[in-house]
């Protein structure tokens, strides 16, 4: 699903609705060069599921964890400074137990990563960003899909998006 977010506040729309729509486990990438709207997209998501207080980019810590108002934990991540996946074996990760990770500079951390179920592609398009919604596991590409079929996304639609969502409909 491809979209457009005219403005930060699009970004932040996009964030709401992505917690919104989550699975109850989800692990997903935030792909994207600096300044692309990563980190304002994972701040409105963390704020949608009710965080409250400072959400900090994790640009030197590497990962903050945030307990969540429903139960549970979510990690969010930017591996832009890591060495290397080594480096993520310290932070412990599979063992905090997290039912939503967001990952910024994924890529720097391959192999140390467990596989996305959601890729999302965010680049800068004119004043805006452009933001590509890839559904990775089998419970990514239900997600992506309800999104589409429920319209909650059609006002960030992009014309191209808007023509390949309605070739999907039956
Ligand atoms: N849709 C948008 N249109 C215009 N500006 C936006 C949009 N979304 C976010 N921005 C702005 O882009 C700037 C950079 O955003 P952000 O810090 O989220 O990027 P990032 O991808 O996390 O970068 P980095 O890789 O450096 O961590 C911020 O000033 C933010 O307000
Ligand atoms: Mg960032």
């Amino acid at each position: 699903m491809d979209l457009h977010l005219h403005d930060a506040a699009a970004t932040d729309a996009l964030g709401a609705l992505l917690a919104r729509t989550q699975p109850a486990e989800a692990i997903v990438f935030l792909e994207g060069d600096l300044g692309a709207g990563k980190s304002t997209l994972a701040r409105a998501w963390l704020r949608a599921l009710g965080v409250d207080g400072a959400i900090r980019s994790p640009t030197y810590t590497l990962v903050e964890h945030y307990p969540l108002a429903a139960g549970g934990k979510a990690l969010h991540l930017d591996l832009y400074r890591i060495a290397g996946a080594r480096e993520l074996e310290f932070l412990a990760l599979d063992d905090a137990g997290a039912s939503l990770w967001l990952v910024e500079w994924p890529e720097r951390g391959a192999g140390g990563l467990p596989p996305p179920d959601l890729a999302v592609a965010l680049a800068v398009d004119g004043a805006g960003r452009s933001a590509r919604l890839l559904g990775v596991s089998a419970v990514g590409i239900a997600w992506v899909r309800r999104m589409t079929e429920t319209g909650v996304c059609d006002a960030l639609l992009t014309s191209e998006g808007r023509k390949s969502s309605q070739t999907t409909d039956p």
